[in-house]
């Protein structure tokens, strides 16, 4: 796998030592900003080797891919749309190139399955109040350069199977939570600034609407794929859990027990899209996946993981990302 070292890879190798005994993983990462080794503190060395190393570098990519490699999980990627707003470079360079260089090595290697982990946002965004869905039919119709970087990996990865004859199956999920999140995201972001009595930030009207998943049913999701999705075919995830950004915003101060007059709404995000909102028919009927985390129960469980782990959150705040904060959100964190 790549990207093991972020967020839902980290989350995807716990799981997966966890459920599946017999399976080892070569987890290649960059630790980028976003990589940290912390997030794979306690894991299991025995079946999992890490390997620093960037998606892009053509020679240590096909290095790090062992002999008998049974499936590829491409879940490496520039993942934060405010960023892409920014900088499509990196974007563009690991995204879609790397995705390539992946599938080069995927075939050089004859690994039989390559599963690429994408997302709802290639899909574009919804009207607000209406009963559409995104479904696997609909049109890919990206909006943000970090959208349209894994919109052109989607496409990569096509070509690679109609050309080439790759296996390949593509996953499309929407907003992941739980712990380790990095904290330029929303929920993690509004956990530590609450916690730390910081203002809370809230694009616009605050009534864009998420449709949000906790980390480890995507995970979930992902090896269902792996394990019994068809080949060419591409499996929307998501736990039916619209929810507007300002309740979620609110959610969080209640149950940290800190005021609303915390929030502040803030400019909004160039091209923000309004709503996203899965229907998760075809995963659910045809690879028997089920979601098993309430909204309730999720959100509990990331906002104490993140009481318990406030050193994780003070390692990532200092430093590049105290410019991070103030570069894009015009103050300085306390
Ligand atoms: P993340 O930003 O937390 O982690 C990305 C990981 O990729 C990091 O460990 C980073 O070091 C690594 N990486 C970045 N560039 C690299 C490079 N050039 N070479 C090797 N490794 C590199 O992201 P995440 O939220 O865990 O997302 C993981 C994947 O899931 C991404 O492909 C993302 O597009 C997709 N996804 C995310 C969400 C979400 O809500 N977070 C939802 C759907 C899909
Ligand atoms: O839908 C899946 C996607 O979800 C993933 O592919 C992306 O990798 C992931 O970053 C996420 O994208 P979003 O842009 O939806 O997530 P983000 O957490 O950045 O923002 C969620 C919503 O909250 C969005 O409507 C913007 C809003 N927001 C975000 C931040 C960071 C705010 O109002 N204030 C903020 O400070």
């Amino acid at each position: 796998m790549t990207g093991g070292a972020g967020f839902i890879g980290s989350a995807f190798v716990r799981l997966v030592l966890e459920e599946q005994p017999d399976v080892s993983i070569v987890d290649y990462d960059a630790l980028t900003y976003a990589g940290n080794l912390e997030n794979l503190a306690g894991v299991d060395g025995t079946r999992h080797t890490f390997i620093k190393g960037d998606i892009c570098d053509r020679e240590a990519m096909l290095a790090a891919v062992p002999d008998g490699c049974d499936a590829i999980f491409n879940f490496a990627a520039e993942s934060h749309v405010d960023r892409s707003i920014h900088s499509a470079d990196e974007f563009l360079r690991t995204n879609v190139i790397g995705t390539q260089v992946l599938l080069d090595a995927a075939r050089a290697k004859g690994v039989r399955r390559f599963v690429q982990i994408s997302t709802d946002e290639v899909m574009g965004t919804l009207p607000d109040d209406s009963d559409d869905y995104f479904t696997e039919a609909s049109p890919l119709q990206p909006n943000s350069p970090y959208a349209a970087s894994k919109a052109a990996a989607e496409f990569v990865v096509r070509a690679a199977q109609e050309t080439h004859g790759v296996d390949a199956v593509i996953t499309r999920c929407g907003n992941n939570y739980g712990p380790r999140q990095f904290p330029e995201k929303l929920i993690p972001l509004m956990i530590a600034n609450a916690m730390n009595d910081e203002p809370l930030p809230v694009y616009g009207d605050g009534r864009n609407v998420r449709d949000w998943i906790y980390v480890d049913d995507h995970c979930r999701a992902i090896w269902s794929a792996y394990e019994n999705g068809r080949s060419g075919e591409a499996y929307n995830i998501g736990s039916r859990n619209e929810q507007e950004n300002i309740n979620v915003v609110k959610a969080i101060l209640d149950a940290l027990g800190k005021p609303h007059d915390l929030i502040k709404y803030v400019t909004d995000r160039l091209g923000h899209d309004r709503r996203y909102a899965i229907d998760p028919a075809k995963v659910e009927t045809e690879l028997g996946w089920k979601p098993q985390t309430t909204w309730e129960n999720g959100l509990a469980a990331t906002i104490k993981w993140y009481q318990e782990n406030q050193s994780w959150v003070n390692h990532i705040r200092s430093g590049e990302y105290k410019e991070y904060y103030k570069a894009m959100y015009g103050t300085a964190l306390g």
